[in-house]
């Protein structure tokens, strides 16, 4: 089977500075993939070039077997990929209700899933700010709202950069609920957190990348058993 996306030996620079070094990843249909390692290794990076929007001195990525290395990141977005970026994106201008009617769009292959009722299902609290500005809200909410507006492209893969940074402990966990629900449709998804037990929880394989390489590649139910294979490079 295709993968959903396979990137291979990335390169990225930002001037002089060699920030991913070779890069592989690959996310088959339907799993949901962590991505763990200190401040500054290369995670947002390693996404960012994955949607295109930074570009790589060398390397591939396909997403569903098309070759997309020199796409355009709107390009890649309609192929599915919906990316919630560390600080959210969202509009502040738009209310709630605004920020996910224009984010709407059936799934690549026509799915419609993701309505926006089963938005404010899935996210009680932002049924009750519908008509607040995106400026308004809480940094959780605000963080509810980027998630949502991703739901509404109806994507097959689901990127989260740092979703639950900054926020209350009871924001936190409601996020992870969500993300468990999310998981339970089968959506695909590449996870980045700090807390890396809840990403092997919420996950079927992790990534640890330091200094712009992946260095582990395993099963998360097994890091979890033995977490000194990861935690070595967390620094923790
Ligand atoms: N736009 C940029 N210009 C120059 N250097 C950058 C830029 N973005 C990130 N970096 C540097 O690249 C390295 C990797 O950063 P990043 O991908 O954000 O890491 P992480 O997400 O793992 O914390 C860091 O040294 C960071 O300072
Ligand atoms: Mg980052």
């Amino acid at each position: 089977m295709n993968a959903l996306i396979e990137a291979g030996g990335l390169h990225v620079y930002y001037g002089a500075s060699h920030v991913l070094r070779g890069v592989d990843v690959r996310i088959a249909p339907g799993e949901s993939v962590g991505l763990v390692g200190r401040n500054g290794m290369g995670k947002t990076t390693l996404i960012r070039s994955l949607m295109g929007q930074v570009k790589s001195a060398q390397g591939q990525v396909r997403i569903s077997g098309r070759d997309c290395t020199h796409a355009q990141p709107h390009a890649i977005a309609r192929l599915g990929l919906a990316y919630v970026p560390e600080g959210h994106g969202i509009f502040p201008n738009l209310n709630v209700r605004e920020n996910l009617q224009v984010a709407a769009r059936p799934g690549v292959r026509g799915g419609r899933e993701w309505t926006y009722s089963r938005v404010l299902d899935t996210f009680p609290r932002l049924r009750e700010r519908l008509g607040h500005g995106g400026q308004q809200l809480s940094g959780g909410e605000q963080q509810m709202l980027a998630i949502g507006r991703a739901l509404m492209t109806n994507p097959d893969l689901l990127i989260l950069d740092e979703a639950t940074e900054g926020l209350a402990p009871l924001i936190v966990a409601e996020i992870w609920k969500i993300i468990r629900e999310i998981r339970a449709t089968g959506m695909s998804a590449l996870i980045v957190d700090r807390n890396y037990r809840a990403v092997l929880e919420h996950t079927d394989r992790c990534l640890v990348m330091e200094k712009g390489l992946i260095v582990q590649d395993g099963d998360s139910a097994s890091l979890a058993r033995q977490p000194e294979q990861l935690t070595r490079y967390l620094g923790v």
